[in-house]
């Protein structure tokens, strides 16, 4: 994969800030934006704005006038018990999953454009929790399925100028799972549920990113693929 501009939307953690090492080798223009610049390394291809997508309507940086690809990882992982959530967390997670997602396209739509004639390429995240039904999940679950449904929607009315596809992760080792691994007993408990006993490496899912956002996927389009170690599929 050769040349590319891309913005990579919550591009400086966990998953997005390994997409962004991934793409930095052969990328022309890497634009990321979050709260806080965090791990991400000077200067080169990549240039850094800052951006909240939990402020309702807040201003969202400059685009550059093309982007071969769009990836929005900003979301969350809110366990808790039915009984103890209130609608306040309901909406919390479904405007920076969802809302979130549709302000970042809808300020990219335009400028979505292909290179070498193949279509631009879109890249959202949802999660194991909504094709798995799991105790504690249920308002990530809800504001996750809504992006599934944006997936395959925007996906049919995108195309053929631009490919929308989702990656749906099981847990996965970033700063947004610490609190889920923040001991060797926490790890190993997690890690023997899996088929492929261990559980997921940024690296896992930006691979996935990385094929998503590459000609190699040019005839994928409106797919939300499991990177979970078998857990969605399997039963062994
Ligand atoms: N890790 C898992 O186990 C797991 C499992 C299932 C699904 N997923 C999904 O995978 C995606 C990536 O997760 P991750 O584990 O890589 O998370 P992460 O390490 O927390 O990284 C999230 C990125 O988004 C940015 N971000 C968060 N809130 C933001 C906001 N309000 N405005 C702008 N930027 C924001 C963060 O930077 P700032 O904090 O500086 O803004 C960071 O760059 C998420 O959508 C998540 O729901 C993850």
């Amino acid at each position: 994969m050769s040349g590319g501009t891309y913005v990579i939307a919550g591009g400086s953690s966990g998953i997005g800030l390994e997409l962004v090492r991934q793409l930095t080798p052969t990328a022309t223009r890497i634009d990321v934006w979050s709260r806080e610049a965090r791990n991400l390394g000077p200067g080169g291809v990549v240039r850094y704005a800052a951006c909240d997508f939990s402020a309702v309507d807040g201003p969202l940086p400059e685009l550059p006038d093309e982007i071969s690809g769009a990836v929005y990882c900003p979301g969350t992982i809110t366990l808790r018990s039915f009984r103890s959530l209130q609608p306040a967390d309901f909406r919390q997670d479904f405007e920076l999953n969802l809302i979130g997602a549709v302000r970042f396209l809808q300020a990219c739509q335009s400028r979505l454009q292909g290179i070498d004639g193949q279509p631009a390429s879109v890249v959202l995240f949802s999660t194991i929790a909504v094709s798995q039904g799991l105790p504690m999940h249920a308002s990530v679950a809800a504001s996750k399925g809504a992006v599934e449904g944006l997936v395959r929607s925007l996906a049919a009315e995108w195309a053929p100028k631009i490919r929308v596809n989702a990656i749906a992760p099981a847990l996965t080792d970033t700063p947004l799972a610490g609190r889920l691994l923040s001991s060797p007993e926490k790890r190993e408990a997690m890690a023997v549920r899996y088929p492929l006993k261990r559980i997921g490496g940024a690296a896992d899912m930006a691979a996935m990113a990385r094929f998503l956002l590459s000609a190699e996927s040019s005839w994928m389009t409106g797919q939300v693929l499991g990177v979970d170690g078998g857990m969605s599929t399997l039963r062994v």
